[in-house]
């Protein structure tokens, strides 16, 4: 089904080779996904090789993954390994790209850098799109040649489980543009929905509340174990410590401030969660599920 307000599908562009900025776990994902459902070349970069490399054995265990469930035989899996590659070299990753993915960390002038760089390399008609969760998709255009050509694709964690993505209009963006990007979600199997951009567009603002809500009760008192369980009865697919980790303490406390300085009448930031950022954890949950005891 077209997503509403989407332009016409014949306005697409081909794409056949796609550059992700990053080699993180979220830029890895992409690089999977692009390469298992587009079938076309995907080459990621980062700052070091040692990044590069941590992002390729990412791919390479995911793929041995879906080739023990039987997911994949073997000649797919050979052909996924082949199609993903990952270089510190941005000419050589993007200069053919027709469509490419920022996917690093989340500071608006870091994004607009890139951006900026990547216009020296591809041609006029590349996709430049980005998996920002919160910042204007405008401002990252602002100041290119060719602002047109941006485009917000964001994603959610798992990637290649969750099906939703949004795809935001720019205040600059183009019909063909958006056109290629609704293509491109559609062939990644992804249910896409059109959104403006507005801070943290849709979902973030009803995750990021609903996360900092359970904060709010921590930070007032309640149990951590009390607040993290309330709502099983509810059937949330994910409890919201799991969730809080799968995201990460310092993605979610990160945003978590970029939403209170866009709407600091709705969006607190905890002090719990400063905390947890602060700390740098990562597991706030045993093996077994239950919560970390120096958390409860
Ligand atoms: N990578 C790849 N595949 C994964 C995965 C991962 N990290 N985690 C789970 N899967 C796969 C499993 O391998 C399994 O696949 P098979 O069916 O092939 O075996 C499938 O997903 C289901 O997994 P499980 O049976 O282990 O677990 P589940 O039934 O609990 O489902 C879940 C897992 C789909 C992740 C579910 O818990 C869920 O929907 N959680 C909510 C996640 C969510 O809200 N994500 C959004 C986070 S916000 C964000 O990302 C945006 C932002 O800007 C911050």
């Amino acid at each position: 089904k077209r997503p509403a307000g989407a332009p016409d599908r014949k306005l697409a562009r081909d794409v056949s080779k796609v550059g992700v900025v990053g080699a993180g776990l979220m830029a890895s994902q992409l690089a999977l996904l692009f390469a298992r459902r587009l079938e076309v070349p995907v080459v990621m970069t980062d700052i070091d090789q040692d990044r590069v490399d941590k992002g390729l054995s990412y791919v390479e265990g995911e793929i041995d993954k879906l080739r023990a469930k039987g997911r994949l035989d073997e000649g797919k899996a050979a052909k996924l390994r082949s199609l993903v590659s990952g270089t510190v070299d941005k000419t050589e990753a993007y200069a053919k790209a027709d469509f490419v993915v920022e996917a690093v960390f989340e500071e608006l002038s870091l994004k607009q850098r890139i951006f900026a760089e990547l216009e020296e390399i591809v041609s006029p008609e590349c996709i430049l799109a980005t998996n920002t969760s919160s910042l204007s998709v405008t401002d990252m255009a602002a100041g290119l040649k060719h602002p047109e050509r941006v485009v917000g694709f964001h994603f959610f964690n798992p990637v290649a489980v969750m099906p939703l993505l949004e795809v935001v209009r720019g205040g600059t963006t183009d019909d063909a543009t958006l056109a290629t990007a609704l293509s491109v979600g559609k062939q990644l199997k992804k249910s896409c929905v059109l959104v403006g951009d507005a801070p943290a567009f849709v979902v973030n603002r009803l995750l990021f509340r609903f996360l900092g809500e359970v904060f709010d009760a921590i930070d007032h008192g309640t149990p951590v174990a009390v607040a993290d369980t309330a709502l099983d009865p509810l059937g949330l697919p994910m409890r919201p410590l799991r969730l809080l980790e799968l995201v990460g303490t310092g993605v979610t406390h990160h945003i978590a401030q970029i939403m209170h300085d866009a709407f600091p009448d709705r969006f607190g930031v905890s002090e719990n969660l400063a905390r947890l950022a602060e700390s740098g954890a990562t597991t706030l949950l045993t093996e077994d599920g239950s919560l970390d005891p120096e958390l409860v």
